[in-house]
């Protein structure tokens, strides 16, 4: 891979020299835990300090090198430190770092590029509203829909993520981010999800059971909903478990909306900027959403969130609708210009999609002699794993899942899980991982499965129990202490180029 497209990582990866966490990171997790937040959550998923990063690899404090399967929960698209994206920004620190709204070159000449890359009919024909965070995004795009519509009333997923902010985590399906929040409420009304592998509303017949089920709401006057102004969805469900709909889905929506003067909002902030293979994922169905969020990935790590939207859709928005003193930083929009530029230059979005197809096999062929694994999904670089302790009832199996990614994490590979029962394990790596770091990642996937399966996967009755997540970790303990380690010692491999600087 050459290097405009984004090479880089440690070759030698994983390499654990001090089992994790090694004594420097148990060090500076234990002053983070004394002065931040309990509340903090990743540092206990993955008990490290981070040294430095490059491409699709990390390195702790202690020399350990981890391969990243996370990158940064699909920021790092391109990888860390991508050579493109450091250039522009090093060239815009040198020119303005904050100007508000003002126009800068950088700022115009995102916006170009943004233009040229968004899906069917929003080409040449939206407007851009800059926000900072995903679900700052969100909150925007229903506060636009809303709006342009002079009503209110979402209809949002089962399984639905949206972010957390006061306004998107009533958008947001999982309990577990409403009993803390005091901003839950409002008209949000929420449909199952149609989901191939636990179907609510049919299992056989596509999206149809969803659709009707959203006429139910629209029509039937005793239904409920008072009132609806826009549909809001994940073209594929991210935190919920990476569950692919039915294709005729997103067209069926989009019909429906269209039938009943309704505005369809696609969150892209996990799907969107070449994950699925595609520049979109709304673009695998060919379905053009009036409004379009975006984040993560746009600012390559900077913080930028953007909604495109129809620009038909409102005459006028008054001077000041949405403000945050944050949007459109130009660092970010420098980043973000060269992340769109790179995105659509050669072949990495079809890339993307071929060896996210081999991966799929890969896991599929591991799933028949583990039986843990009840199902492999996805598109692109999203694919999830799920782990069931019962493939006849699917009954999700949330504790081997995070089993596996401690002993993954020991492996010196990081993978995290998603899904209700955090059930799922998904891979997310940068699209620009090399492709021994990924033979490696399977392998070290297969080890840890031996080691909590045995070799031949776990015959029903026999079924390995393991503890669940340590419920807060501490620095004095591993992160899931007992679990089984490498099958094979973890060092640097031979091949491997053995660098060691930061350069
Ligand atoms: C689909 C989706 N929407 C919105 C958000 C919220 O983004 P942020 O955490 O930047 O607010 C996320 C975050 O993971 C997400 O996956």
């Amino acid at each position: 891979m050459s290097d405009a497209e984004g090479s880089g990582s440690y070759l030698d990866a994983p390499r654990i020299v001090h089992p994790p966490p090694g004594p420097r990171s148990r060090e500076l997790l234990a002053d983070q835990a004394r002065w931040e937040t309990d509340a903090v959550a990743y540092s206990h998923y993955f008990p490290i300090a981070v040294r430095s990063a490059r491409g699709s690899t990390i390195e702790d404090v202690d020399g350990n090198r981890f391969i990243d399967w996370v990158a940064g929960i699909s920021v790092l698209n391109l990888g860390h430190r991508h050579p493109r994206l450091t250039a522009a920004l090093e060239t815009q620190s040198r020119e303005v770092w904050h100007a508000l709204e003002l126009p800068t070159e950088a700022r115009v000449r995102f916006l170009k590029e943004l233009e040229a890359c968004l899906p069917g009919t929003l080409r040449n024909n939206a407007r851009i509203f800059f926000t900072v965070t995903g679900g700052d995004a969100i909150e925007t795009a229903v506060q636009l829909a809303d709006f342009a519509q002079q009503r209110h009333g979402t209809l949002t997923f089962s399984g639905a993520y949206h972010g957390v902010h006061g306004g998107a985590v009533r958008l947001t399906s999982g309990r577990r981010y409403h009993t803390d929040s005091p901003f839950v409420g409002g008209s949000v009304v929420r449909v199952p999800f149609p989901d191939p592998y636990r179907p609510v509303l049919g299992a056989d017949e596509g999206a149809a059971g969803t659709i009707a089920y959203l006429e139910h709401l629209v029509n039937d006057p005793a239904s409920g909903v008072d009132s609806v102004s826009a549909v809001l969805v994940e073209p594929i469900l991210g935190e919920g478990g990476y569950v692919v709909p039915p294709d005729d889905f997103l067209p069926s929506l989009r019909e429906f909306c269209d039938r009943h003067g309704i505005l369809l909002i696609a969150d892209e902030v996990q799907t969107g900027l070449g994950r699925t293979g595609r520049m979109w994922g709304v673009e695998h169905s060919g379905v053009t959403p009036d409004i379009l969020c975006m984040a993560k990935t746009i600012g390559g790590g900077i913080p930028l969130s953007v909604v495109a939207y129809r620009a038909d859709l409102v005459k006028e928005l008054p001077r000041g609708f949405h403000l945050g003193t944050y949007r459109g930083n130009p660092l970010a929009l420098a980043v973000g210009t060269e992340v769109l530029k790179v995105l659509r230059e050669g072949d990495l979005l079809a890339r993307t999609a071929h060896r996210g197809a081999a991966l799929m096999d890969r896991f599929r062929a591991m799933g028949e002699r583990h039986p843990s694994i009840g199902d492999v999904r996805g598109k692109g670089f999203m694919v999830g794993v799920e782990f069931v302790n019962d493939r006849t009832t699917r009954r999700p199996w949330g504790d081997r899942a995070k089993a596996m990614r401690s002993a993954l994490f020991a492996r010196g590979v990081l993978m995290h899980t998603a899904g209700a029962w955090d059930q799922v394990l998904r891979f997310m790596a940068p699209l620009t991982i090399e492709d021994e770091l990924l033979e490696r990642g399977l392998l070290a996937f297969e080890d840890a499965l031996e080691s909590l399966d045995g070799p031949a996967g776990v015959p029903a009755g026999h079924r390995v129990k393991v503890p669940s997540s340590v419920p807060g970790w501490h620095p004095s303990a591993g992160p899931e202490l007992g679990l089984p380690g490498p099958s094979h010692p973890i060092g640097p491999h031979p091949g491997a180029d053995g660098e060691t600087d930061d350069a």
